[in-house]
Order: structure tokens, then sequence, then C-alpha cells
């Protein structure tokens, strides 16, 4: 169990040596991403940030670039704009970082939203654009930027998933319809639970084949940062159900921003969850493999703690996991 004291007291600690000297955040122009990533620059802590967003964010993100400049001059945040709902864009992206990084510390992706209420709707490259922010195009970046993750030995490059972490369930991974195109199966929460189950599954892959890395696939619990009106189709009872209902409630339940920024700077930064970054003299994480004081991946709930759900992932390391690893290559390697 972490407290948040300890959390806090963590975090006074994260200087040059200890943060994160390079960053990539996707999906930090709002929400979870963004408040973590002004709890970072806000360490004073000598960092370089790699901020992915499309153009249409471009604007309204400036005056928060400009801000995080002014609260930490040895910070420097570098606007990196693509639409990476598009794999093809991912690559260039990935490409245009590896250009100017050999070493990246920290991987922090955020983007997407849970499709609700809304109709599937698939990108130009034929898929659906939630399954890509939330999965697909998520996997993309971590395979793209794996050498710059492993470059340096001595300090294990960490890759953070936010998404739904230990609410793995056997019963909500569609194995036989991976990309959810049957009737019924691309259908609100379902959706949602079938992307952070594929995620748990590449990612305990990812883990075992890169045991010098740390992957942290996180579930926030419920933040307040409009999230939940994405999925929405306008004009739809859905849409006045969330507005007057379901929105004010996720209001009143949720997790105070500051109190989140803190829990994913922790998760980013201690060495509670293996790897470098601040030293945890607490009871060390444990990961998918129920091993403490170890790298791989760990499920972390919304208090920070984690819950490694052994049942379901063993049952899938050796039922599932091939069959989706083989799937989701087939979809990407047009990429790489
Ligand atoms: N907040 C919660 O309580 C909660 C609970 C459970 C799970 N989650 C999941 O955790 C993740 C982070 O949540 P959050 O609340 O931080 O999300 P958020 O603030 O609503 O959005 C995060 C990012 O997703 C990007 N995004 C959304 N739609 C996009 C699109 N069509 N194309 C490209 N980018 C798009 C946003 O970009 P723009 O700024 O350009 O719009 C933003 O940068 C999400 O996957 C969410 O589903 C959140």
């Amino acid at each position: 169990m972490v407290s948040h004291s300890e959390i806090l007291a963590s975090n006074a600690l994260l200087n040059d040596a200890t943060a994160p000297r390079v960053a990539v955040f996707v999906g930090a122009t709002s929400g979870i991403g963004k408040l973590t990533l002004h709890a970072l620059v806000a360490t004073g802590a000598s960092t370089r940030i790699y901020l992915v967003g499309r153009q249409s964010s471009f604007e309204r993100t400036k005056p928060f670039i400009d801000e995080l400049h002014a609260l930490n001059p040895r910070a420097t945040i570098i606007w990196t704009e693509g639409e990476y709902s598009l794999l093809s864009e991912t690559r260039r992206i990935c490409n245009e970082i590896l250009a100017k990084e050999q070493r990246i510390d920290l991987l922090f992706l955020t983007a997407g939203y849970a499709p609700m209420f809304t109709d599937r709707v698939e990108t130009e490259e034929g898929i659906e654009i939630t399954q890509s922010l939330a999965y697909y195009s998520r996997i993309l970046f971590v395979l793209h930027l794996l050498p710059a993750l492993k470059a340096k030995a001595e300090v294990p490059g960490r890759v953070i998933t936010v998404l739904g972490g230990g609410l793995e369930r056997v019963s909500a991974l569609h194995l036989d319809d991976i990309d959810l195109k049957r009737p019924g199966n691309f259908a609100g929460a379902k959706a949602q639970a079938h992307y952070l189950c594929l995620n748990s599954v590449a990612l305990d892959k990812l883990a075992e084949e890169n045991p010098d890395l740390v992957f942290v696939h996180a579930w926030p619990g419920w933040v307040n940062t409009g999230n939940v009106n994405r999925g929405v189709k306008e004009g739809t009872v859905w849409a006045w159900f969330v507005r007057w209902f379901l929105g004010p409630l996720i209001g009143l339940v949720s997790i105070r921003d500051e109190v989140a920024a803190q829990r994913y700077l922790f998760e980013a930064t201690s060495a509670c969850f293996g790897g470098a970054g601040v030293e945890w003299k607490g009871q060390p994480g444990v990961n998918v493999k129920g091993e403490e004081g170890r790298n791989g991946l760990f499920l972390v709930n919304f208090r920070a703690n984690c819950t490694p759900n052994l049942k379901v992932m063993s049952v899938w390391r050796e039922k599932a996991r091939e069959g989706v690893w083989e799937h989701t290559m087939g979809v990407l390697r047009p990429y790489f």
C-alpha cells in the first residue's frame, strides 16, 4: 500500500539525476498526461520533453507550453505534431524523435477515449479509431522507440500506458474478433474492456522480451478530465445522459487533479516499480509474474498500488498471448 505522503516524499526527491532526462508524452494535450507533464516540469529538473499532439490542439496547447517554460526554464518542451491515430503518422513521429534522440527515459501514453456511446469509426487505414488510439498506435510507439528506451542499460527506460491495468478479465478479451468487427462486439464499455486486455497481453510479451525495461499499465479510476464526453454522439439520449448525469457524477467521485498528477509522476519515476529513479524503501511493487523488486510489467491501480492479476495474466500467457501478438504484428508490420 503506497500512501499519498510517500508519493509526495518520493516526488520531492526528483532532481537532475533521478528525473527522466528525455521523455515522450503522447496524449498530454489534455487530461492525465497534461497533469503529469506539468508535475514533472514543476520539479525544476533539467528535462527534454517531446509533447506529441495533433495539429488541431496546437493553438490551445501553445500557452501551456509557454507556462511550462516559465515554470522551469531548465525544461525544454518540443511540440511534435502529428495525427497519431494513424499508424503511418505514428511511425513518422517516432522517426522524427529518433533523429534527434539516441536515448529516451520515459514514454507516457494516454491518448484515447472509451467508445461508450458512439458508432464504429474507422481511420483511413481501416482501423477503428478508438482501438488505434488505445492499442495499436500505443504499441507501435513502444516498438519504434524500443532501441532508445534500451540505450542505457544501467538506467532502464520506462513505458507507462494509462487505461485499465488490473481490470483484466478472461471473458473481456475477444480472441476470435480482436478488431471487434462482428456486430455486438463493438459496444460501449465492452470495447474499452477489450482494449485494456489487449494492452496487458501485449505489454506482458514486451516486458518478457525486454527484461531491462519497466512497463506500467495504470488504471486511473475516475479523473475528471472530460474524457467521458469524447465517446458520445451529439444529439442522442446518451449525450443527454452523460451531460446531466454521468459527467456530474464523475465530477463528484473523481480523484483531484493534483493528487492524480503526483501519482502518475510517482509511477513514472519511482524505483518502487523496478528500474532506476527515486530510491524506494517501502514494499516493492509486484509485477505480473508475482516478482518483487524486479523489472517487468506492473498493473497499477488509481491508488498507485500494484494489482498483478496473476491468474488471468498466466492464463493468457499460456493460451492467448501468441495469437494476440501475431494478429497485432499483422496490423503493425506495414508501419515498421
Ligand atoms: N479520466 C478517467 O477517469 C479515465 C478512466 C479510465 C480510463 N481512462 C483512459 O485513460 C486515458 C487517458 O485519459 P484522460 O482522461 O487523460 O484522457 P483525455 O484528457 O480525454 O484525452 C487524452 C488525449 O487523447 C487525445 N485524443 C482524444 N481523441 C483523439 C483523437 N481522435 N485523435 C487524436 N488524439 C485524441 C487528446 O488529444 P486532444 O487534446 O488533441 O483532444 C488528449 O491528448 C484514455 O485512454 C482514457 O480512456 C481515463
